[in-house]
């Protein structure tokens, strides 16, 4: 997420429109805004790789099939914002030629704000807002608690099978037919993780559960097909020691490590 003034890269916020970074997320289809990240960062070369004998050990939705009768399979769009979605306007075009049937919307904003007419112009984003959303505090643990409330109420819905995490400066860069089809057409996630050569963040007394050698980097916005989802909502482990040791001297930023690491220690990602 974003941060206004000076952020640990050393970028201004005010130099934000020079820096508008095509985030690995779907990598070529949404463009988010982040002003403090470099753009040498985003590299397509660690995708999650899950070998095709595991792919439906948790989930008949990772390789989708369709049959007759069934539901379609949903895209669910998480809006992890501060307070409203200034780029509304957007993604109304983007929705209006969606079929309502292929995807859900979920909002975490700041506890208390409502999505309702006064506060943005479109109906897409009504009553979207998450009921038991929390303060969210910026480098903080916080950070990926919210992004884990959106996966976990995203994941009641059974025909939700992608998980698109976004920030409130996300924008789609083609329709909704062309990513609805990119997304589900994939039986992958897409996330953005490396090793980080100048690495300063990990904290060794995560070490009895979080190996050095599944430390991870990356960026913070992301797809995810059902099963890995479901091990983001469902860890009880990785989160924790975030909580605990991610943070004063050893702050690590944790929503720029927590997935990509999470899936290295769970060993769903190729390393
Ligand atoms: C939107 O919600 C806020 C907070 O509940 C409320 O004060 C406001 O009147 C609502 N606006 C409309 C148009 O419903
Ligand atoms: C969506 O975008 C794709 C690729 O740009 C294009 O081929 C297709 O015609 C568009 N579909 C609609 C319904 O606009
Ligand atoms: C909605 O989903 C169905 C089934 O997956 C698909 O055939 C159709 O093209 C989708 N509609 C749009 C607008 O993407």
């Amino acid at each position: 997420m974003k941060k206004k003034g000076l952020a640990p890269g050393g970028i201004s916020w005010s130099a934000w429109k020079l820096h508008v970074i095509v985030v690995s997320l779907t990598l070529t289809i949404v463009v988010c805004m982040l002003p403090f990240l470099s753009l040498h960062r985003f590299s397509p070369s660690h995708y999650s790789q899950i070998p095709s004998s595991r792919r439906s050990l948790h989930s008949n939705w990772d390789s989708i099939t369709l049959h007759e009768g069934q539901p379609n399979p949903k895209v669910a769009f998480l809006f992890l914002a501060r307070r409203h979605l200034p780029l509304d306007f957007v993604w109304k075009c983007f929705f209006q030629n969606a079929d309502t049937a292929n995807y859900s919307i979920y909002i975490h904003s700041e506890p208390g704000f409502v999505f309702n007419k006064s506060t943005t112009r479109t109906r897409f984003f009504h009553d979207r807002q998450l009921k038991n959303s929390i303060k969210v505090g910026w480098g903080e643990a916080s950070m990926i608690g919210a992004e884990r409330l959106l996966l976990k109420e995203a994941l009641k819905d059974s025909v939700n099978t992608r998980f698109v995490l976004l920030s409130e400066s996300c924008i789609p860069l083609y329709n909704f037919s062309y990513i609805y089809t990119y997304l589900t057409a994939s039986p992958r996630s897409f996330v953005d993780s490396f090793l980080d050569k100048k690495e300063r963040r990990y904290n060794p007394n995560m070490a009895p559960y979080i190996p050095m050698s599944k430390w991870r980097k990356g960026s913070q916005w992301i797809t995810l097909i059902r099963k890995h989802a479901e091990v983001v909502a469902d860890d009880d482990v990785v989160f924790p020691v975030f909580k605990m040791f991610c943070k004063k001297r050893y702050n690590c930023i944790p929503d720029e490590h927590y997935v990509q690491t999470l899936l290295a220690v769970s060993n769903q990602l190729y390393t």
